[in-house]
């Protein structure tokens, strides 16, 4: 099937890796960033968080084990801790000593290479209003003149509040596991322009509602060729995915 981009008001590729790179290389560091670059991805979605000094850097889990030879909670290692840690080793001997990116350096490679970046807001626990103002304000700061900006994303209600605050221009995603009932009255009251859901918590009535409703829609996180093309022809806008073939496997 195929699926013409020309009269799509949504700024943003179909096609987003997830993490940066999907699975070929460590998540959320510029090697993955780099692995969608060779694929053709010109999207990517990584997962954003605050060190012990307030320097926005990625990360997915709230501790530092699964994805770094280090150990501890995240928000208790200060920027200059967290970057001495080997966060591509675990991944494979080939990405041994890949850093853990700040937002400013993922921002950099974004910019010289037309990456549109979805940036997750994955706030530490307690830190949720904290880490989506300082977030966002980072990222109207280094996107600032940009043609295209960075849509930020969040499971926290609060976060994408002080990301509002912060930098009322930004785009703002809602993301969910599961679709509520509600789900217009709360995309509304969050000023969101885009819902980000489980594919699997989607429906093509539920889909059409909320295109219907004039929202954006994104799915995560979806790695089979038919579940995208199905997505794709209910007017989902993009999905995310780690399975970096797809692109090539669906795309026109
Ligand atoms: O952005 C959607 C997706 O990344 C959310 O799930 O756990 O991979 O951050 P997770
Ligand atoms: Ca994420």
């Amino acid at each position: 099937m195929s699926h013409s981009t020309s009269g799509r008001q949504w700024p943003y590729p179909r096609f987003i890796a997830h993490r940066g790179g999907g699975a070929l290389a460590p998540e959320n560091t510029l090697a993955g960033f780099r692995e969608g670059l060779r694929y053709g991805y010109r999207g990517a979605e990584c997962d954003v968080k605050l060190s012990a000094d307030n320097v926005c850097f990625l990360l997915h889990d709230d501790t530092v084990e699964r994805t770094s030879n280090g150990r501890g909670a995240a928000a208790a290692l200060s920027m200059a801790q967290l970057a001495r840690l080997d966060a591509g080793g675990w991944k494979g001997a080939a990405f041994a000593g890949e850093p853990m990116p700040t937002l400013e350096t993922v921002a950099a490679c974004c910019l010289a290479h037309g990456i549109a970046l979805n940036i997750e807001i994955k706030p530490c626990p307690g830190r949720e209003a904290e880490t989506g103002a300082t977030v966002a304000a980072e990222a109207a700061r280094l996107w600032s003149g940009a043609a295209f900006p960075p849509l930020l994303s969040s499971f926290s209600a609060e976060a994408l509040s002080a990301a509002r605050e912060a930098a009322p221009n930004l785009p703002r995603a809602w993301l969910v596991e599961q679709v509520p009932a509600d789900w217009q009255a709360r995309l509304r009251d969050l000023d969101c322009v885009a819902l980000h859901c489980d594919y699997q918590s989607l429906s093509a009535e539920l889909a059409a509602a909320i295109k219907q409703a004039g929202f954006q829609l994104l799915c995560y996180t979806v790695n089979q060729p038919a579940d995208a093309e199905r997505l794709l022809a209910w007017g989902v806008d993009s999905v995310c995915t780690d399975r970096l073939d797809l692109l090539r496997l669906i795309s026109d």
